[in-house]
Formats: C-alpha cells, structure tokens, sequence
C-alpha cells in the first residue's frame, strides 16, 4: 500500500527575509509518516520547513510556500492509495512577493492577500473510488461540527478533529489529543498522549478502511 502524506507549515513570502506562517512544528505529520511505514506501507512525506531529521526509509519532499505543497501533492497523488493531509498550509499569501529586501521606511502599511488554492478539496475532487482520503481540522470553536463540514466539503473518508485553542496539545506539542470521523458517521475520541502514538491510533483505525477499498 502507498501513503502520501502532508506536514509542517508553508510559508507564505513577503520579501527575501520575510513571510507569514503559522506554528506547525511538522511533529505530527512525521509521526503519522512513520506509523504508516511500520504498517509496511510505501511512504511519501511532503514536508514544509520544520526542524526535524529526515526519517529513514521514506521517501522526502521538501517545499516552502502553499503553491509548491499543491505541486507536490496533486503530482504524487494518483500512485497513492491513502493520502493524509496534515500539514497547517496557509490559506492566504500576499498578492506581491519582493524580489529584494524592502527597507524599513519602504515597507508597506498594509499588505493585501491572495487566497490559496484548497489543495485538499481539489484532491478530494479527483479521488478514485479506491483511494481514501485523510484530513484534519485544527479548530478553536465548535470542533466537531466544524471537523463534520470539512468532512463533507472536501469529500472525505476521515477527518482528524484537533482542538488547537490549548497551549499543551495540537500545534509544536510533543503531545496531541483528537477525535476521529469518518464518513460513516463513526466517531472515536483518541485521548491524550505523545504523537507517536496518537500516530499509531490513527493508523491503526483508518487501516480496515483502506484494506476494503484498495484491494
Ligand atoms: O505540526 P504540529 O506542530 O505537530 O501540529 C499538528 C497540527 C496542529 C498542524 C495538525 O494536527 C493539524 O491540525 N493539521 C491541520 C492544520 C490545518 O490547516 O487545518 P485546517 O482546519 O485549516 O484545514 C483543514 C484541512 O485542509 C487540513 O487537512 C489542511 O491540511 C487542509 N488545507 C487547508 C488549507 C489549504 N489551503 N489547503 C489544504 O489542503
């Protein structure tokens, strides 16, 4: 079975030194990346900068901004049969990326911003009936209802609920704690724990799934 995975942040530049993102330490797609691989799966990670080793035995793509992530994963998306999107792309970029360095005084006081494309919706597009598909939402309000939207709106099998309104679980934090839905409306709460393991969780859980519908 061949997985294809997103991790990490994109960066989304202003000028040579600058650029907006977000908090995404990359822990959490690596984690899931090498649970797949110990299921004996073939492993793609698409990764955004983060300050991690490269992990062994999986194949690793390097990029930046949001436009390169929807490069990569729209490219490597056919030959794969599970595809989990995990990594924080940044929905919007800034409409003029200087080519060189604005001086202080040169800095615009407003910067307007261009929407980026919704890479998982466009995967979820084109999935096949024997791919299954893997999103997560990071939320702060509302958590479950909005996890079941996205679930919805992006014609997905599973969605991973994260609750990043606390400081100790979800973005940077060696630890998580989630919930799983899936399309058919099954739900399961994965209670606090180290990555590595909610990884596992995950996996273990979303495998019967991709045994039905692959072969
Ligand atoms: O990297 P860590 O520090 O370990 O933190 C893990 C995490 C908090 C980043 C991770 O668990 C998580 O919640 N990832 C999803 C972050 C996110 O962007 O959520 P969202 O609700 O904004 O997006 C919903 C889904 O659409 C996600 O699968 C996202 O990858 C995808 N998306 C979002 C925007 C966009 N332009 N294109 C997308 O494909």
């Amino acid at each position: 079975m061949r997985c294809l995975i997103s991790a990490g942040p994109t960066r989304e530049w202003i000028d040579p030194v600058r650029f907006i993102s977000n908090p995404s330490s990359g822990k959490m797609g690596y984690a899931l990346a090498k649970a797949a691989k110990d299921l004996k799966m073939e492993v793609s990670l698409i990764s955004g900068p983060v300050n991690l080793p490269n992990p062994q035995g999986i194949h690793l793509v390097r990029i930046e901004t949001a436009l390169e992530m929807q490069e990569a994963m729209e490219s490597h998306f056919e030959e794969n049969d599970l595809i989990i999107m995990c990594a924080a792309v940044c929905d919007h970029r800034p409409s003029v990326r200087y080519e060189m360095k604005l001086r202080k005084d040169e800095f615009p006081d407003r910067i307007i911003f261009k929407r980026n494309p919704d890479i998982l919706k466009i995967l979820g597009s084109k999935k096949k009936k024997n791919q299954v598909l893997v999103g997560f939402a990071a939320e702060t309000a509302d958590i479950l209802n909005s996890a079941q939207n996205k679930l919805k709106a992006k014609n997905l099998d599973w969605i991973v609920a994260n609750d990043v309104s606390k400081n100790d679980i979800g973005f940077s934090s060696d630890i998580n704690e989630v919930t799983l839905i899936s399309a058919d409306g099954l739900q399961k709460q994965i209670p606090s724990n180290k990555k590595a393991k909610i990884a596992k969780e995950i996996l273990d859980s979303i495998y019967p799934t991709c045994l039905e519908k692959v072969h």
